[in-house]
């Protein structure tokens, strides 16, 4: 009896200290494919050494807010940090962002505001296995690996210090997932080689993003009227979703018999020339300037986006003139370029925008 009392206290103080820390490379050793799946996702890139767009937005903040948000970033992105009390980036339980441990130590979820929420015990391994014998490793069932409940605490809800909604891909999924019964593994963990897949992809890696949105195209020759009709068929929550630097936005040619551009809806930027085809959501200081970042907005004062399941109608007028084709791009970008410019972003992976889906029409007569 005294010894199982001394025991639990051992094991109990043990689970916080740094030594219990147990790296993705040795789980690799044993689960070597799920490690390299993991390796490449943005889980385990999601720190300020890895990923320059959440390092630029991070000393950003940083320096804006005299270091008041310099532990609160961290502690969704690099979440054993707040497990060992330290947000130092030397530590290597830092440098592994979203890292196995962190995920399958989880023993109960307290919330869905901040990986903080999540209760971890560093010396069992927890999943949905329903029977785990053969484990080289203490293994307990816990079936929230199978739902939703697991990603809620970090990809819930963040708010700003006036309140404001940052990002609720919780709240969008919550309203998707009542009629569908869908949770974020069926979509975001599927089984491409008999295990659940840890790459986690999004809109870093293009599959997901690709055709994730259905494009119609019309047009009424008397009203010269173009109608574009786009429908989020893929995601469970709003396209884009998570940070409010994402941007969608429709790009819509019309061109001559020759193949020249006689209109198209914006030039340069789509946030001051054209609202009309644009989905994002906009943060602005009390003078009603934005984008701003979110640490700075007092209001929002643009919210337009895609969400699961409903159409989305676009009209433009289309310009007199001999049009033969018209052709309609869904752009999806990580930032406004303005903004990766600001931050001295430079890698073409974050500058480019990507194709979400595109189509082209001809016009019969060749006169609207
Ligand atoms: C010495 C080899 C070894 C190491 C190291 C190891 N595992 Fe395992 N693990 C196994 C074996 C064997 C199984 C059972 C068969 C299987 O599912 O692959 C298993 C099963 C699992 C399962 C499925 C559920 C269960 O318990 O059966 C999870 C989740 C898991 N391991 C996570 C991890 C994590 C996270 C780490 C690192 C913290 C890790 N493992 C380190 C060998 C290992
Ligand atoms: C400890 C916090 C945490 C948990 C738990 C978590 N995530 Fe994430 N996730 C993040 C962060 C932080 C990022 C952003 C990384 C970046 O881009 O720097 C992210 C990014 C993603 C992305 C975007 C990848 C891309 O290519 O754009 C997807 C998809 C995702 N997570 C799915 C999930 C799913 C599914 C779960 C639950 C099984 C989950 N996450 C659990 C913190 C978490
Ligand atoms: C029906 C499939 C589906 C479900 C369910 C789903 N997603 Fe997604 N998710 C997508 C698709 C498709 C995209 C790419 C389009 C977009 O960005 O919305 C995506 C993109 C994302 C991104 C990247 C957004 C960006 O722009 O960086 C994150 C993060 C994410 N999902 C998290 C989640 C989480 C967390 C859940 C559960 C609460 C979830 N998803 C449920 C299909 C799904
Ligand atoms: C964002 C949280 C998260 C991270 C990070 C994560 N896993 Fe998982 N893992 C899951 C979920 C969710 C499942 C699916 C439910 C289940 O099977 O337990 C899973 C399943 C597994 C399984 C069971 C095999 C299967 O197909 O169901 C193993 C083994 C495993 N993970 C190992 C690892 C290893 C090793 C790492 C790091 C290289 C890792 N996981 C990182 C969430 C995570
Ligand atoms: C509650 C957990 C949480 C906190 C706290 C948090 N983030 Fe994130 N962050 C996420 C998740 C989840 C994603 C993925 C959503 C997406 O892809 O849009 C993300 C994505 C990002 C991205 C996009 C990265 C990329 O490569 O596309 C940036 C930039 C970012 N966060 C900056 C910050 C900054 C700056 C702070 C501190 C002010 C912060 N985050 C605090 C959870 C968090």
């Amino acid at each position: 009896m005294v010894k199982t009392i001394y025991f639990i206290f051992i094991s109990f103080s043990l689970t916080f200290s740094q030594n219990n820390f147990i790296s993705a490379s040795k789980c690799g050793e044993c689960h070597q494919e799920i490690f390299e799946e993991w390796q490449s996702s943005m889980h385990a890139r999601a720190t300020s050494l890895k990923d320059p767009l959440f390092n630029g937005m991070y000393q950003l903040a940083i320096k804006e807010t005299e270091g008041k948000l310099k532990s609160k970033c961290v502690v969704c992105h690099s979440p054993m940090s707040a497990v060992f009390h330290t947000i130092s980036m030397e530590e290597e339980f830092n440098q592994e962002g979203i890292t196995c441990q962190f995920c399958h130590s989880t023993t109960h979820i307290n919330g869905y505001q901040s990986a903080k929420n999540m209760e971890l015990e560093l010396d069992t391994v927890y999943s949905d296995n329903p029977d785990p014998e053969n484990s080289a490793h203490p293994s307990v069932h816990r079936e929230f690996f199978n739902n939703s409940e697991l990603c809620l605490p970090c990809h819930a809800i963040m708010k700003n210090p006036k309140d404001l909604e940052v990002c609720a891909t919780g709240a969008e999924w919550k309203a998707y997932y009542e009629t569908t019964r869908k949770n974020c593994q069926d979509c975001h963990m599927p089984i491409p080689n008999g295990n659940k897949s840890h790459l986690f992809a999004g809109t870093h890696q293009n599959d997901l993003l690709k055709n994730s949105v259905e494009m119609n195209l019309s047009h009424s020759d008397s009203l010269r009227e173009f109608t574009i009709t786009l429908t989020n068929i893929g995601a469970g929550h709003a396209i884009p979703t998570g940070t409010p630097l994402r941007m969608v936005m429709l790009k819509v040619f019309a061109y001559d018999s020759s193949g020249n551009i006689l209109w198209e809806n914006w030039k340069v930027n789509p946030i001051k020339e054209d609202k009309n085809g644009l989905f994002m959501k906009i943060m602005a200081d009390a003078e009603g300037n934005g984008p701003v970042p979110p640490w700075r907005a007092t209001q929002t004062i643009f919210e337009r986006r895609l969400m699961p399941g409903e159409a989305t109608v676009v009209n433009y007028q289309l310009p007199k003139g001999e049009i033969y084709d018209v052709e309609a791009r869904l752009l999806y970008r990580f930032a406004p370029e303005m903004i990766l410019e600001r931050l001295g972003i430079t890698d073409p992976h974050f500058l480019k925008s990507r194709i979400i889906v595109q189509k082209g029409m001809k016009i019969q007569s060749g006169k609207l």
